[in-house]
């Protein structure tokens, strides 16, 4: 397995690996390495039907949840990401910065997504590094958050208020209902189980709402500013048979939505993640 890194910060390729193959304990325990040391790496050249790619995302541990998006028939653990030709004033799903399903109370720990129909420009992926964010909180920020947890929710993206937004979409089933308005607090400063890292956990999308501050508004634009400087991210143009495995607990990611008149076809898995533990 080669892993040469994509930036400084974050992101690698990994090459010398095929997903689809059954993969020895040592080769999952090296791959699971390179992904909380990158945060994300881009595996290329792979080809994954839906059932081979539940069995490599489940090497990485349980599936984790596919609440409001309904998955492929005959695959639960998979959701099809998907924007046709004719769809280009569609729904972007993950189209603003977020950290898949921070809204549960354990959120999941990584995500694979594999690309299946691609455009030749647009629809590329950035992520950024929660990690360098946590890193660029300069002291005025850190004792602003002391005290302060993130509310996270759905409200704002699966709740029956947004089911217009997403029935333009002809071919995702995404499923909006009450439950897209509870509420989970997550530490804002966190530990990363694996590498022990200090994170920033948050993200826009989810967090909705700080508890111990009278006045969330600042501190989430700051959080946000931050947490998505072009300096500590990563952008990556998919080609078919890529297979991205992200970090949720150490990255957020968005989609560009720039390929009008063409294809994006990706298949989704996520592993369940355990309940963010704050770093102090
Ligand atoms: C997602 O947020 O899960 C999808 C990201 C993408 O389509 O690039």
């Amino acid at each position: 397995m080669q892993v040469v890194p994509l930036t400084g910060v974050l992101g690698a390729e990994v090459t010398g690996v095929d997903l689809a193959d059954d993969l020895s304990d040592a080769q999952v325990a090296e791959l699971r390495a390179a992904i909380c040391a990158h945060q994300v790496v881009i595996v290329p050249g792979q080809r994954l039907d839906p059932d081979a790619q539940s069995r490599f995302t489940r090497r990485l541990g349980p599936p984790g949840p596919t609440n409001f998006v309904d998955p492929i028939p005959g695959h639960p653990d998979v959701i099809l990401v998907l924007k046709t030709e004719d769809e280009a004033d569609a729904f972007n799903f993950g189209g603003v910065w977020h950290s898949d399903w921070s809204f549960m109370p354990e959120p999941p720990s990584f995500t694979v997504l594999h690309a299946i129909d691609v455009p030749p420009y647009g629809g590329d992926t950035i992520w950024s590094s929660m990690v360098a964010a946590a890193a660029l909180l300069d002291e005025d920020t850190r004792t602003a958050l002391d005290g302060v947890t993130a509310v996270h929710t759905a409200r704002d993206a699966y709740s029956p208020k947004m089911a217009a937004i997403h029935a333009g979409l002809k071919h995702m089933s995404v499923r909006t209902d009450e439950s897209a308005n509870e509420e989970h607090r997550h530490p804002l400063l966190v530990r990363h189980p694996e590498t022990g890292r200090e994170v920033l956990f948050f993200n826009s999308a989810y967090v909705r709402d700080l508890d111990g501050t009278d006045d969330p508004a600042p501190l989430l634009r700051r959080l946000h500013t931050i947490s998505t400087d072009v300096r500590i991210t990563v952008r990556h143009h998919w080609r078919n048979g890529d297979v991205a495995i992200w970090d949720n607990r150490s990255t957020q990611h968005l989609a560009l939505n720039d390929y009008a008149g063409f294809r994006r076809q990706l298949h989704r898995t996520t592993v369940g993640g355990t309940a963010p533990v704050a770093s102090a």
